[in-house]
């Protein structure tokens, strides 16, 4: 009785429903989408933008919020259905909608629609988070029709906009050459950045986009519209100017080779869009996605997280447990948190000694390490080290016990030849038995090995020939389902170990989207380590995701200083996979040092607010700064690139200070023997004069970096 109460006093306090409103507003602090619903019912995007007196837009084109296909609809559409009696269109009507204020700062909007003439109702979700400014939105597709329904187009998101010009700025790139932007100015037709690798986003091109308005994007001025889908599969995401030069962009999961068959009384969710507007740029877009990831989109994101040494780059394959127990001195001579055990540990009949044999077989190889991993985890144990292994569970070695086991757990075209990528092949996730696998590997790996604190999860191919013997005659539901299985496998793993820390990698950057994201810690954005090349792809990534996400790790790669390295690395999750016995002593005791230091600024780093203040696409220097919510600390990295003649630069200007305090600068993470060539280090200034007349922060010298702190001292 008590909790009836309570729940109907809560419907009545936070809840209401109106069916017969005709203006729904999703509302964040800065932000307005105001959606009326408008002749015969149907519903429209009135206004997108800055929370302005008297929203709306003006335009003299209406806008549908979410445009069926198969009616009177020209241009690309959000949805598109063939009804179980074979009529290819869909008609969509309001029916209702109700607000739900969940706590003071997020509030749910759910929008019913209803096909007159069909018994298909699809639901428009907005979840609005009023400080950060981020609003995520998806769909539920609900077949009440007495058989299968096809699902051509179903969009997780439709948005309009009114401007005179549109820019894009989109992120591609490969492998080792992760999140490159490129910006274009957008033309008449349709544009789309989708993917069709199936087990991962991105190879060449990760779901993420800006969109500038009346010009192209900046870091502090003018409207942008930042946007992602938290989805670990094939995307797109699509822009089409009509002949009014209004922009519609539909976002979701890519309809390629993907109608999905709807069974009778099912719904169809589609994946989260999550996006941001800012009439102050890049920047402040780029910090909305930060704080909103640290409080809801990251797995654990306010918790520390640690830092490591791995084994991949010094040892590859080529380890055994005398080695790796010099790993482990290694790692307690650097100081770091814990030592994480890479790829090749695994495999017996087939032993794990390159990347040809043994992906599947989760049995640790008794050559390499006869006493098996509790021994290393203890042994870790007692140098007071953590402990984490690598694993890639949904992949399969044709030279494996496995394979010869269950030719049938594998997505592979029949009478065709197999198709390898990295010599392996992609399990049928789709197959119940092969989920019960994978979270098996997990759990055992964890059950028998207690001290076992952190995973890194790869996945190292993309489908290609892909076929699930499980789905038999359904395969255009298999890479949808992929995707959902894999998540329903994290799904249990969180239920059983829901704090583990674990790092979502996929040969380099593959696998980097907020959908994995709820499940992971932390994600691996490229194998390249190279410093310069390295700095590009987290500028990159560092408009979508918060630092403490991106584990960076220094390693051999790249002709640049071992500082310089290092400086790139700490501009995120700080680790190591490096062959610390041959480093020289002086790069030893730089990096035990760096390691010390990284440690009292990471609050800041993971924390702070990040301001982008001289970009590299721009010029021959990069300089990142973040600051303390309370103001009273900032660090800033300056990366001096391939200069020629003695450069100078002017002085950067700061951003993001209390004007009124003084803060004290001073460079740190020096390297042992060299002295600061910071032209004001040790000298204290005030926060206006930070902002307004700046620092003189690169020494000009090619390839040369800087850490700098600004402490309050007033
Ligand atoms: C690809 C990852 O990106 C690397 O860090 C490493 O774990 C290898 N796989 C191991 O096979």
């Amino acid at each position: 009785m008590k909790n009836l109460t309570l729940i109907v006093s809560f419907l009545l306090t936070f809840c209401f429903f109106e069916s017969q409103a005709q203006t729904i507003s999703i509302t964040t602090d800065k932000t307005a989408l105001i959606l009326k619903v408008g002749e015969k019912k149907k519903l429209f995007q009135d206004y997108f933008g800055k929370k302005v007196p008297d929203m709306t837009n003006n335009a003299p084109q209406q806008h549908e919020a979410y445009i069926t296909a198969g009616t009177d609809n020209l241009l690309e559409p959000a949805i598109r259905i063939i009804h179980t009696d074979g009529n290819p269109s869909l008609d969509l009507n309001y029916i209702s909608h109700s607000v739900v204020k969940k706590n003071e700062n997020v509030t749910l909007t759910t929008i019913i629609l209803k096909d007159p003439a069909y018994p298909v109702e699809v639901d428009l979700y907005y979840e609005s988070f009023f400080k950060e400014n981020i609003i995520k939105t998806w769909t539920k597709i609900n077949n009440n029709e007495k058989g299968v329904i096809q699902l051509g187009n179903y969009a997780s998101s439709m948005l309009h906009f009114d401007a005179a010009d549109y820019w894009l700025t989109q992120f591609h790139g490969d492998w080792a050459k992760e999140m490159k932007m490129e910006e274009s100015r957008l033309t008449h037709g349709i544009k789309i950045l989708d993917s069709k690798l199936g087990a991962r986003p991105n190879l060449f091109q990760p779901p993420f986009f800006t969109l500038s308005l009346n010009g192209p994007a900046d870091e502090n001025r003018g409207e942008v519209i930042q946007g992602t889908l938290a989805w670990t599969g094939n995307f797109q995401f699509a822009f089409e100017i009509d002949q009014f030069n209004s922009l519609r962009v539909i976002s979701g999961i890519n309809p390629y080779a993907s109608t999905y068959q709807l069974g009778v009384g099912k719904s169809f969710d589609t994946p989260e869009f999550i996006f941001t507007y800012s009439d102050n740029g890049t920047g402040e877009a780029s910090r909305n996605f930060h704080d909103w990831a640290t409080k809801y989109g990251i797995l654990d994101g306010t918790q520390p997280r640690l830092t490591l040494l791995n084994n991949w780059e010094s040892t590859g394959f080529d380890f055994n447990e005398a080695r790796l127990s010099k790993v482990l001195d290694e790692a307690k001579t650097l100081g770091v948190d814990m030592f994480l055990l890479d790829d090749g540990w695994f495999g017996n009949k087939y032993p794990r000694k390159d990347d040809k044999a043994g992906l599947g077989d989760w049995q640790v190889n008794k050559k390499k390490l006869p006493s098996g991993l509790s021994h290393l985890a203890r042994e870790g144990k007692d140098k007071g080290l953590k402990f984490g292994i690598w694993i890639e569970p949904e992949m399969v070695n044709p030279k494996s016990e496995l394979y010869e086991k269950h030719p049938d757990w594998i997505l592979k075209l029949p009478n065709r030849e197999e198709n390898y990528f990295r010599n392996q092949l992609v399990l049928d996730l789709l197959n119940p038995e092969v989920q019960n696998f994978v979270y098996n590997v997990v759990d055992k790996l964890l059950s028998d090995n207690p001290d076992l604190a952190y995973i890194k999860w790869d996945c190292n191919r993309m489908m290609t020939n892909t076929y699930s013997p499980y789905l038999k005659n359904n395969q255009s539901n298999l890479y949808v389902d992929y995707t959902r299985s894999f998540y329903s496998v994290l799904e249990r793993i969180r239920q059983k170990y829901p704090h583990l820390p674990m790092m979502l990698c996929s040969g380099g950057g593959g696998r980097t989207d907020y959908g994995g994201l709820k499940y992971f810690t932390e994600f691996w954005p490229s194998d390249d380590t190279d410093g310069i090349e390295r700095l590009f792809i987290q500028w990159g990534y560092s408009y979508f995701f918060p630092s403490f996400a991106m584990a960076n790790h220094v390693t051999s790669w790249g002709k640049e200083s071992l500082k310089f390295r290092t400086d790139v690395a700490m501009m995120g999750k700080l680790g190591y996979d490096i062959n610390v016995s041959q480093m020289p002593a002086d790069e030893l005791h730089f990096s035990q040092q760096s390691v010390q230091t990284y440690k009292s600024l990471e609050s800041v780093i993971w924390h702070g607010d990040m301001y982008h203040l001289v970009s590299p696409y721009k010029e021959n220097l990069a300089v990142l700064q973040y600051v303390s919510k309370a103001q009273d600390k900032a660090v800033l990295f300056s990366y001096t690139l391939h200069t020629r003649y003695g450069s100078e630069f002017a002085p950067v200007k700061l951003k993001g200070l209390d004007p009124k305090s003084s803060y004290k600068v001073e460079e740190t993470n020096l390297f042992p023997g060299t002295t600061s060539s910071f032209h004001e280090n040790g000298q204290s200034f005030s926060g206006a004069y930070l902002m307004d007349m700046g620092l003189h922060v690169s020494s000009g010298k090619e390839l040369s970096s800087a850490v700098i702190t600004i402490t309050r001292v007033q």
